[in-house]
């Protein structure tokens, strides 16, 4: 079976506590505000002149860097899943593989915001049954900074800049374990949406409580059944990041530790199609994840669309 078989991310330089958000930007909250309605505490901004194709490239560096010299060569598939682009073509993929000098692979981008990562994770596993080697990297990356608005204190708060990375080695007969539901809702009110006056202006609206009220009417139930029908007992689930009272309520409703429900929003923020491969590299990286098949995960990404997808699969 193809499997996953090292991860990366990259988060900017630049931190920004609550504290120092407000004090930067002028928005009337308040750290504490912020704290107990989200659990955020800090997020990274990348520099000005940081590109989404930037990050995105860091986080396949710092996985590359891992792994023997000549896997570079042959990745065949590049998806990177990402919203937040200022240049809607060459695709972030394209400028990656360039990046990377990566001479001949397949190379798309795929737009779904904080259900991006498990759209392109949904179209890396199916297009890497076609191949029987090789290698395929799927990034979600995110510069939310270049659409956040900062007038409107109940969203841009939420959010934070990354990139995180996934190889998968590829031999024809799909993940070990690869189970997955994705769905796509259509949504009148626009609850989460970027209006593009010009690609210089672009700026994020959201209506947060509605937002709320999908993920725990939509996504949780359907979670919880996707667990149930498919999955069994699982070890981790790996939630998007969007608010911490979130994993507190799929925790809840899995009656599953929260320990299970792993979480970095207090120091990375909502990335959106980043928060997912950003966590699993984290968890890889303090020994959580394994990477050696002995571990069964969820993975659930949700959001604009409305959108969202359940993926379970061992790794
Ligand atoms: N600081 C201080 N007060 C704020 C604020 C901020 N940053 N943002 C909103 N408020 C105020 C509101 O103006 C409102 O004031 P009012 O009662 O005087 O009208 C009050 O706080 C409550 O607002 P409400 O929107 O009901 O708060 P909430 O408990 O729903 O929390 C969110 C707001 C955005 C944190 C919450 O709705 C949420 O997390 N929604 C989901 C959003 C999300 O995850 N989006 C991404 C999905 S991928």
């Amino acid at each position: 079976m193809s499997k996953i078989i090292a991860t990366g991310s990259y988060l900017p330089k630049q931190v920004l506590t609550n504290t120092e958000l407000i004090e930067q930007t002028g928005i009337d909250s308040s750290d504490e505000w912020i704290t107990q309605r989200t659990g955020i505490k800090q997020r990274y901004f990348a520099a000005e002149n940081e590109t989404v194709s930037d990050l995105a490239t860091k986080a396949a560096s710092d996985l590359l860097k891992q792994l023997d010299d000549k896997i570079k060569s042959e990745i065949q598939l590049i998806v990177v899943a990402t919203m937040s682009s200022k240049t809607p073509t060459p695709s972030v993929a394209s400028q990656v593989q360039r990046a990377l000098g990566i001479e001949s692979a397949w190379a798309f981008d795929v737009n779904g915001a904080c259900s991006g990562f498990v759209m392109a994770l949904e179209i890396a596993e199916k297009l890497s049954k076609d191949k029987t080697g090789g290698y395929t990297l799927v990034i979600g990356a995110e510069k939310m900074s270049n659409i956040l608005n900062f007038e409107d204190r109940g969203t841009s708060i939420l959010f934070g800049d990354g990139a995180g990375a996934i190889l998968i080695e590829n031999d024809g007969e799909g993940l070990t374990g690869y189970k997955s539901q994705l769905v796509s809702i259509p949504d009148p009110e626009n609850s989460i949406c970027v209006l593009s006056e010009d690609l210089t202006k672009d700026k994020m609206s959201m209506d947060g409580r509605a937002v709320f009220n999908f993920v725990l009417r939509q996504v949780i139930p359907s979670l919880a059944e996707f667990i149930k029908q498919e999955v069994g007992t699982f070890d981790y689930l790996i939630s998007h990041q969007a608010n911490s009272r979130f994993l507190e309520i799929i925790a809840k409703k899995l009656k599953v530790d929260l320990d299970q429900v792993p979480a970095n929003i207090a120091h990375v923020a909502n990335t959106s199609a980043g928060s997912i491969p950003i966590l699993l590299d984290e968890l890889v990286k303090n020994h959580q994840l394994l990477l050696d098949g002995s571990q069964k995960i969820v993975l659930v990404g949700y959001g604009a669309g409305l959108a969202w997808g359940q993926i379970s699969l061992s790794i």
